[in-house]
């Protein structure tokens, strides 16, 4: 496609079935923009280094909820210097609460959550949010400590009374591939009714592969299935979908200009 796309969420350094490099090629292929999270405190470091293989590629550090036990102050350490040294990483992420998987350590949960909001603030940098059955807890941590971070709520799985109570909050909503699935009913709720100066795209691959290639590996590029399928159920050419996508990216994150 002529027209950009931003996948705001993409694990390209994580994909099993198809390599990294060919990924990429995809993406400079087809002009999709990718920001890669990190997701553990030594996955920070493999952030950093794939980003610097393409032009088409950024990133995120951070340490999600699952990890958050291994989270220390050397990581905020780690964190501070690849950013410093690389001008590639445009955010802090991803980083949130997860009770889905495990809710037996919510405070250290929330207090890792808290430490890398205050890191986002200081530097100035947007947040990129995982929170799985854990909406509330995440939404009043962001509106009682996050002072200056424009916030992502990544892989958006709440209600469309959620994504309006963020939006009221003036918190972005990104939506992946669960939108295509048949019985995501909140997803497609969400994607044809909210403000589109608030929606973003992504993949979370090598997860959550959209229709038609659900079951296989998800990949970076795969981005556009999303966009199209939000297109159906706004009743737009994706076109459009793409360029107010793009827009609402470039202006959280200015670096993508180039
Ligand atoms: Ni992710």
């Amino acid at each position: 496609m002529e027209t950009k796309i931003i996948n705001t969420h993409s694990h390209i350094n994580m994909l099993k079935e198809y390599s990294t490099e060919a990924a990429i090629k995809e993406l400079e292929q087809e002009n999709i923009i990718a920001i890669v999270p990190a997701s553990s405190p030594t996955d920070i470091f493999e952030v950093d280094d794939v980003i610097k293989k393409s032009k088409n590629l950024y990133g995120y550090v951070g340490v999600f909820p699952e990890e958050a036990r291994e989270f220390t102050d050397k990581t905020l350490l780690d964190m501070e210097n690849i950013i410093k040294n690389n001008n590639k990483i445009v955010g802090i992420g991803e980083i949130g609460l997860d009770y889905y998987w495990d809710k037996t350590f919510k405070d250290k949960q929330k207090e890792v959550f808290i430490k890398q909001i205050h890191l986002a603030n200081e530097l100035n940098l947007p947040l990129n949010i995982h929170s799985r059955e854990a909406h509330f807890d995440t939404l009043e941590i962001l509106k009682k400590y996050n002072k200056n971070s424009v916030a992502i709520m990544h892989c958006f799985s709440g209600s469309l009374e959620f994504a309006k109570e963020c939006i009221k909050n003036g918190i972005y909503i990104s939506l992946g591939g669960v939108v295509t699935f048949k019985n995501a009913k909140n997803a497609k709720d969400v994607a044809a009714n909210i403000p589109i100066e608030y929606l973003l795209l992504e993949t979370d691959d090598p997860y959550l592969t959209p229709v038609p290639f659900r079951g296989k590996e998800n990949r970076p590029s795969y981005v556009k299935y999303v966009a199209q399928e939000i297109a159906n159920l706004r009743n737009c050419p994706i076109t459009e979908v793409a360029q107010k996508t793009t827009e609402n990216a470039l202006k959280i994150f200015p670096q993508l200009l180039d």
